[in-house]
């Protein structure tokens, strides 16, 4: 069977003639085709966001990759020029959350990065090969015999959670409250709004603010070996680590590492359901238990249809020129991932998911001093979610029509709200 139509599934789609509309919910659901008019026409784009703050949509990937190794493009929100510099990482209001990894420069960038980098190595993330395993199977069990789920709800959105947890140390009588925290934080966004906290989400960061910093507490009394006791040490062993910027890489973690892995699972899935024949050929080579194909498909879908659709901030400290427009010192740029990824002048059929592509140096994980920390975990979650959803339901099939799935609003992340899908029950 051919893929449904649509250029999100790789058909070739009449590209937008006059400019698109942004930060509409049908962009929301689509937003390439808009992406390939502004490639073309406006590279470097500015807008203003529906927050009201005026900033540059980088779009081509060359340009893209230059700009997110540049050091003239700050993190910190502080260079923004003409507001409070908000960023829409949830928490940012909460000063003490707010010297992460994601808002900082060289030097503090670079000593806190390689405090928690040695957690992320790709050997000591395979330490963590068989509890990932062993939740997703768990989480499978959870619905297998009812034949129908919502793949975001019970798979795609615990599965991440219980992870960071794991890996930071937060004790398993304790990360249910954590799922319903990061549930609230992640519910409320609007398309192109990066929204701080407000309300529920608001309360939701407290609370596992005062949930983290307490543990901090606890963890110093009786040190393990997850990530929280790693960063209490480092900053008993004179590493010059604060409680605060424990506390704010700890929310880091669970904040880059949550909703991303989430969407990862969730277009991943939902693309490989829209695309059978790609679909067909994991399938079989999961089934001869090959892992070659798996490994380059988790990268073609952050290639084709990833997580993070734009980076996070920047702001120029500098005057500088991307793509030939000139950039005033203060203005914010977002380079574009999802457009970038799309580019046909560095990917071949990039409308194409091509589970088996080889040439594949996508920008999914961000590039440059900033690029994903927690990769290879990402990389790990991905393959052992979609190598077990489709062992162990191999009929698995989409429960709605696509047109009619809702996706996240919201500035940085892409994602689906719910995924229904339906499948043979396990007898
Ligand atoms: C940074 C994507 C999973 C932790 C980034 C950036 C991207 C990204 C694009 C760079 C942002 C920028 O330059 O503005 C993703 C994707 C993921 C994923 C697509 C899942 C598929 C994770 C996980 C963790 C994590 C599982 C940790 C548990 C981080 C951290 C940073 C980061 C701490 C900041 C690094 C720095 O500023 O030095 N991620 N991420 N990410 N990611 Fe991930």
């Amino acid at each position: 069977t051919p893929p449904a139509t649509g250029y999100l599934h790789g058909m070739p789609e009449t590209p937008e003639t006059s400019q698109p509309e942004l930060f509409t919910w049908e962009f929301a659901a689509d937003p390439y085709p808009a992406y390939a008019w502004l490639r073309e026409h406006s590279p470097v784009h500015r807008t203003t966001l529906p927050s009201g703050v005026d900033a540059w949509l980088v779009t081509r990937y060359a340009d893209a990759r230059q700009a997110l190794a540049d050091s003239r493009l700050s993190k910190n929100p502080t260079h923004h020029g003409r507001s409070s510099g908000r960023t829409g990482i949830p928490g940012e209001r909460q000063a003490d959350l707010m010297t992460h990894l994601l808002n900082i420069d060289p030097p503090d960038h670079t000593r806190l990065r390689r405090l928690v980098s040695k957690a992320f190595t790709p050997r000591g993330v395979a330490e963590f090969e068989p509890r990932v395993r062993q939740l997703t199977e768990r989480l499978i069990d959870g619905f297998a015999e009812r034949g129908s789920a919502d793949l975001i709800h019970e798979f795609a959105f615990p599965l991440p959670i219980y992870a960071i947890c794991d890996l930071l140390g937060v004790p398993p009588e304790d990360q249910d409250d954590f799922r319903d925290w990061a549930g609230m934080m992640i519910r409320h966004a609007k398309p192109g709004q990066s929204g701080g906290p407000r309300g529920g989400v608001a309360r939701a960061v407290k609370k596992m603010r005062a949930y983290l910093l307490e543990l901090i507490h606890r963890k110093r009394a009786d040190l393990g070996d997850d990530l929280i006791s790693g960063l209490i040490r480092a900053s008993d062993h004179g590493e010059h680590l604060t409680e605060n910027e424990a506390a704010a890489m700890a929310f880091i973690l669970l904040f880059a590492g949550f909703e991303t892995t989430v969407n990862l699972i969730g277009n991943g899935t939902f693309a490989l359901l829209r695309n059978p024949g790609q679909r067909e050929l994991l399938q079989a080579s999961v089934a001869r238990g090959e892992t070659g194909l798996l490994t380059t498909a988790v990268e073609e879908l952050l290639r084709y249809d990833g997580p993070v659709e734009l980076a996070t901030w920047r702001f120029a400290t500098h005057p500088l020129t991307i793509g030939g427009v000139d950039i005033p010192v203060g203005d914010p740029v977002l380079v574009v991932l999802a457009a970038a990824d799309r580019d046909p002048a560095r990917f071949a059929r990039e409308n194409t998911l091509d589970l088996a592509r080889k040439d594949n140096p996508h920008l999914g994980f961000g590039h440059g001093i900033h690029y994903c920390i927690g990769a290879p975990l990402a990389r790990l979650e991905g393959q052992a979610a979609l190598g077990a959803l489709l062992t162990r339901l191999p009929d698995l099939r989409l429960d709605a029509e696509p047109e009619d799935l809702r996706w996240r609003g919201g500035l940085i992340m892409r994602g689906l709200r719910e995924l229904p899908v339906a499948f043979t029950p396990a007898a």
